[in-house]
């Protein structure tokens, strides 16, 4: 079964041919940093024009990368929310057009979906159900992962997501963007003891998320410490916090075979390492895929309509985009 995979709901425009055997047998990916970076973040209407020019050069990209046309397709998977709807509709029309003229079915994929199942696509042994640790730019969730289609949400953030705190903190600091990734570069000249800071939520009985309380404190900072010493200092309380909480949901979740974490913040060196000791503790296997399917990317939604389509699972080509869409 080979599934042509869409996406475009934040600031990647992406397109990827995977088979249900674990084949990527391509995955083309635009990013848009330049546009945004005079703005310090994602301004929507310039990500939905990005996404126009960008994606049907993507989609030819892929399918010549991969030997194929699209009459070799079984199915089209494209990211029909939850994220900036502009860029979305960009993704599903895009989605839907290519399955009208090939005449193939549309499988339509919770963007959070994409990084719940994404695991899998790289770890053939990763069974259900797993706990796991959903942290990206604009969600930080822990799921009980039961099947396809089946996710029981242990926790969520009261305010931000944990992505949005390493951007924030990046903006504060005067690291650019993308943010997490330059936090994470200044941090390992820091020392993650330097500067005192809050962990939100951490010794709460429920597993829930909080990070306002941490970015406020940075701000309060910033300037009066050495940056390398607030972005070590700041990482590492955020891994105190996913450790805490993540350790609380491992409680609530005896059946879960694996410990397994996904998205953008995912790619960072001290979350998963702290993640993994955690794991270990509990004796499980830890579970986290290779850092370019931990940042948004179209093979993780390929993927996710591969096991869709495979469960019998396709979608209307009147379906709506939706800009929110918990899973
Ligand atoms: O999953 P993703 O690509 O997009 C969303 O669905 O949100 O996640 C993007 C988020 C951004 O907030 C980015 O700063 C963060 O993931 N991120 C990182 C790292 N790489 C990306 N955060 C910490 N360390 C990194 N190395
Ligand atoms: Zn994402």
């Amino acid at each position: 079964m080979l599934i042509l995979g869409l996406e475009s709901s934040c600031d990647e425009t992406a397109a990827a041919l995977v088979t249900d055997k674990r084949e990527v047998l391509a995955h083309r990916l635009a990013r848009q940093d330049e546009a945004h970076r005079p703005f310090g973040g994602v301004v929507p209407e310039i990500a939905a024009r990005a996404h126009v020019e960008a994606l049907a050069p993507l989609v030819e990209a892929a399918l010549a990368d991969a030997g194929v046309t699209l009459a070799d397709v079984d199915a089209i998977a494209a990211t029909a929310g939850p994220g900036l709807i502009g860029g979305v509709m960009v993704g599903l029309v895009t989605g839907k057009a290519l399955a009208h003229a090939a005449g193939k079915p549309l499988v339509a994929v919770n963007h959070l979906e994409g990084h719940a199942l994404s695991p899998r696509l790289a770890d053939p042994d990763l069974d259900f159900p797993y706990l796991l640790l959903l942290v990206s730019g604009g969600h930080c969730q822990l799921l009980l992962v039961e099947g396809v289609g089946r996710y029981r949400r242990l926790a969520t953030t009261i305010d931000d997501a944990a992505g949005e705190a390493f951007d924030k903190t990046a903006k504060l600091l005067g690291l650019g963007f993308p943010g997490g990734p330059a936090v994470e570069r200044a941090a390992k000249d820091g020392d993650p003891r330097a500067v005192p800071l809050p962990r939100p939520l951490v010794g709460s009985g429920e597993p829930h998320f909080s990070f306002a309380g941490l970015k406020s404190d940075v701000a309060r900072k910033a300037g009066k410490f050495p940056a390398a010493d607030l972005a070590a200092s700041f990482q590492q309380a955020v891994v105190d916090c996913l450790v805490d909480r993540t350790r609380i949901a491992l409680g609530k979740a005896p059946q879960a075979s694996a410990l397994v974490v996904a998205g953008g913040v995912a790619a960072n060196g001290a979350v998963r390492g702290a993640l993994e000791a955690l794991a270990g503790e509990h004796g499980l296997r830890f579970v986290a895929p290779p850092l370019w399917l931990c940042t948004d990317n179209a093979a993780m939604i390929a993927w996710a309509g591969a096991e869709r389509f495979a469960a019998g699972l396709t979608d209307p080509l009147d379906l709506a985009a939706r800009p929110r869409w918990p899973l």
